[in-house]
């Protein structure tokens, strides 16, 4: 009986709902500005988005309101004017989602796009995906300050069969830190706390790096991790034996129901002490300085995340998992997760794999 509900209610992907609802990245505002129009498969919906000459961002659906002809620059969707021109027939649309010509005739006032809200950090735009299109339900946090004295932002994507609740799962599973990227000394900094949808997680570890292929040195980091929502995981980093600070964003979003995208983002504080483990980086300028410290902590950071993804893309999605002591509050997680799957509730009002996770939690605890 547990199985055939498991399996009737719960979708595919080993029991996991595909799309859990949340802010996800879209593309960088640069990206935009350099490629005109872009198009994505996103929470297994095809969408579009570009920017127009006044700097508002639109993210639609790619399908025209006209006849359905799919407008991506890969079938011949362009931006003239700062507006999008479907390729079949020509009908123009405004960063508004509003039809505001066609070629020959009048424009008609039902022709809207179907929009996505937005949001932009440092650059970064992210759309609201949201269950059976409801209006967002949450809001990502206010953009961190960073001026000069913060580099660039230097990224890599991922892309492989998985999920985001299972990507983002890594950032309260302490176990795994020391077992598979051979961290030192993990050592949780109090509980995590969870308020809506955003979730707190503050760690403190220890690791031998190679800096700039040069030394080995020990490196005592803090690290705390804010996480809204599945495909917004914001990670900033003390690392205390070189007085340097780093940010480190971990962008998930679900591409079609099997596979998912992670971005990392990496970007870098100014380094206060460089003499004590480089020689030679402090007569660099501040500006190189920045980019070469960001570009090797984006590459251990891929390092790290290309170890995870061997794990997750063969795993399974394992409810109830049997925890041990040292395993970190993974049943909390779980429990936070559930207010993403909104459609998922049944009619106790509590998902069936949630009740699993939360009597293996029980167990744990009693
Ligand atoms: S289908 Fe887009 S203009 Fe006709
Ligand atoms: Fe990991």
């Amino acid at each position: 009986m547990t199985e055939r509900m498991n399996a009737r209610g719960l979708g595919p992907l080993e029991g996991l709902q595909p799309f859990p609802e949340g802010w996800y990245f879209v593309a960088t505002r640069k990206s935009l500005a350099r490629e005109k129009l872009v198009e994505r498969t996103w929470l297994g919906e095809e969408i579009v988005a570009w920017c127009d000459d006044d700097g508002r961002i639109c993210v639609a659906g790619a399908f025209c309101p006209h006849l359905g002809s799919h407008m991506g620059p890969t079938v011949g969707g362009v931006v003239r004017d700062g507006c999008l021109v479907c390729p079949f027939h020509g009908f123009r649309f405004d960063t508004t989602g509003q039809c505001v010509a066609t070629p020959n005739a009048p424009a008609p006032k039902a022709a809207r796009l179907k929009l996505y809200e937005t949001r932009e950090i440092l650059g970064m735009v992210f759309a609201w995906w949201g269950a059976g299109g409801r209006a967002p339900q949450w809001e990502l946090p206010p953009e961190p300050p960073a001026g000069a004295e913060w580099s660039g932002l230097r990224s890599h994507a991922f892309r492989f069969r998985g999920h985001p609740q299972e990507t983002t799962e890594n950032s309260v599973d302490l176990e795994h830190l020391g077992y598979t990227h051979g961290y030192d000394d993990v050592c949780p900094a109090g509980s995590i706390s969870i308020e809506g949808a955003y979730l707190k997680s503050c760690f403190n570890f220890s690791n031998v790096r190679r800096i700039a292929g040069v030394k080995d040195i020990v490196s005592d980091v803090t690290s705390v991790t804010h996480v809204h929502g599945l495909g917004y995981s914001f990670v900033e980093f003390h690392e205390q034996t070189i007085g340097m600070d780093a940010r480190l964003w971990v962008l998930a979003t679900p591409i079609d129901g099997t596979l998912v995208e992670v971005v990392l983002v990496s970007q870098t504080h100014e380094i206060r002490k460089p003499g004590r483990f480089v020689v030679g980086l402090g007569f660099l300028p501040m500006r190189l300085r920045h980019r070469l410290m960001n570009r090797i902590l984006l590459r251990e950071e891929m390092r790290y995340v290309a170890q995870d993804v061997v794990i997750w893309e063969r795993k399974r999605y394992q409810s109830p998992p049997r925890l041990c002591r040292t395993d970190g509050p993974i049943g909390k997680y779980r429990r936070y997760c559930r207010q993403f799957y909104p459609e998922l509730r049944l009619e106790t009002g509590v998902p069936l794999r949630e009740r699993m996770d939360e009597a293996a939690s029980r167990h744990l605890s009693g």
